[in-house]
């Protein structure tokens, strides 16, 4: 039977106390709806429905790319009520899989089990919990057999005391959907359309409902506070520490790294603590990360060490470079092999190749360098005239003295030598010594301004 998912997020999520749409609020750098979204690609669905409400612009803004239908509950009247309004878009051929946009964290093996559990039936997804409370729970018979799902608010005194939950995700199978979600009424004590009730009509048509219990209460948490947000991101990250270890990363500390996005690691990668890792990141073979360093949609080459405090960002580093202490690599930052980059050098637009050196304190933007220069320290291209940005070229074999200013549109030849403190405001020719600073004067006899008593 081919799959198709419906995801439900029509929810405001008030205890978020956020002007967000729950759904939007991130999780491992991204969107809660987009884990969720991720688990229906993962399933090979074959069609993807969202139904949405509170804040549905937002909402369809932010998946403005993904292959989703989308359809609007304008008032929230219950989970029953959402499905009757994507019933239309379902086909009747279909296995239908029910998801919640803030229940990120159900694994996609779990999935593949509840819809083979439902089959041609239906299928819950449960968990025993300690503390049940605020959850609809699952009433079995004499024989163990789930007969139907029970409101907390609707429940008797003896039914609150069930510790199995509804996780809420469903298996279906569509055929017998429509004349289910018909029959749904909301004579209840929150006067909601309740989804649940869906199990109900189903043991009444004697179709067998199988409840599947995960031991990990955490594949069914949804997230209604950001104390809920904060603990799923705690096991998001937990997740991804193990993956990382079970791949061969050493982590200093796998409860503090936070990935928020993709992060590859070929073999013997190591890293410190308290590193972030964000979009999409590349380490090669033997790359070092020290402790503090952000890292957003960079690729490192092999053998590259990136020591603590760093920030890079947007770019591509070669291999066998040392980056940092306290490196700055805005955007754009495209770095040959055996390339130094040391405390407080900001890089911007700029690429130096194989073997050049900035070390200390400089800032380089929009700048191309050739191989094996050295720019000294506190040397500073002066990119921006107030109106537009320009370039600096510093060719191969440059030795930039330090405190160089490079006021640029400005080529610096092959081989030149700066003289240390110079600003070159003109070309330089190819092997020589330039120097462009006032000379050196000293003023016998001259004595020190004296105070008025
Ligand atoms: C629901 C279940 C409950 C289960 C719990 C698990 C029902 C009646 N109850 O409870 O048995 O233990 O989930 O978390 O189904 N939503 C809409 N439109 C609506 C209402 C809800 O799209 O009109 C969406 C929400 O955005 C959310 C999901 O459905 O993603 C669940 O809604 P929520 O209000 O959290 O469900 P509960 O009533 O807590
Ligand atoms: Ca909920």
């Amino acid at each position: 039977m081919p799959l198709e998912v419906v995801v439900l997020a029509a929810g405001q999520g008030k205890r978020m106390r956020s002007a967000l749409p729950k759904v939007l609020h991130p999780l491992g750098g991204r969107p809660l709806l987009a884990h969720v979204l991720d688990a229906a690609r993962a399933l090979g669905a074959r069609r993807t429905i969202v139904v949405h409400g509170h804040g549905a612009e937002a909402v369809r803004a932010a998946f403005a790319q993904a292959e989703v239908q989308w359809v609007l509950q304008a008032e929230q009247l219950g989970t029953g009520h959402a499905m009757q309004q994507a019933l239309p878009q379902l086909s009747s051929d279909a296995q239908v899989l029910i998801l919640y946009g803030d229940v990120p964290l159900v694994r996609v093996a779990t999935l593949k089990r509840l819809l083979e559990a439902a089959g041609s039936g239906v299928a819950v997804l449960t968990t025993e919990l300690d503390d049940p409370s605020g959850y609809g729970r699952i009433v079995r018979n004499s024989a163990g057999r789930v007969q139907r799902i029970v409101e907390e608010k609707d429940a008797t005194a003896e039914e609150r005391a069930i510790g199995e939950i509804n996780g809420g995700i469903m298996a279906l199978d569509a055929r017998r959907l429509g004349s289910w979600l018909a029959k749904l009424g909301n004579r209840n004590a929150q006067k909601e359309y309740y989804l649940t009730d869906v199990v109900t009509f189903a043991i009444a048509d004697g179709v067998p409902v199988n409840a599947l219990k995960v031991a990990d209460a955490l594949e069914v948490a949804g997230v209604n506070s950001k104390g809920e947000l904060a603990l799923l991101e705690r096991e998001l990250q937990r997740r991804e520490a193990e993956r990382l270890l079970d791949e061969g990363v050493s982590l200093a500390d796998p409860a503090r790294i936070d990935v928020r996005g993709t992060l590859e690691c070929a073999t013997d990668v190591a890293i410190d603590v308290n590193c972030v890792f964000e979009g999409q990141v590349r380490l090669g073979a033997g790359v070092r990360v020290g402790p503090n360093c952000l890292l957003r949609n960079v690729t490192v080459g092999a053998a590259t060490e990136v020591l603590a405090f760093s920030h890079l960002e947007n770019s591509e580093i070669g291999a066998r470079c040392r980056i940092g202490p306290f490196a700055r690599l805005r955007p754009g930052v495209s770095l040959g092999d055996e390339v130094h980059i040391g405390n407080f050098v900001e890089l911007k637009a700029s690429r130096l190749a194989r073997g050049s050196k900035a070390n200390h304190l400089s800032y380089i933007g929009d700048t191309e360098v050739g191989q094996r220069v050295n720019v000294g320290a506190g040397t500073i291209t002066c990119n921006y005239d107030g109106a537009a940005k320009h370039r600096t070229i510093i060719e191969d074999d440059c030795f930039i003295g330090s405190d160089t200013t490079l006021v640029a549109p400005v080529r610096v030849a092959r081989g030149s030598y700066i003289g240390a403190g110079s600003t070159i405001s003109k070309d330089t020719p190819e092997g020589q010594l330039t120097l462009a600073r006032s000379r050196q004067v000293s003023i016998a006899g001259w004595t020190p301004p004296k105070k008025k008593s």
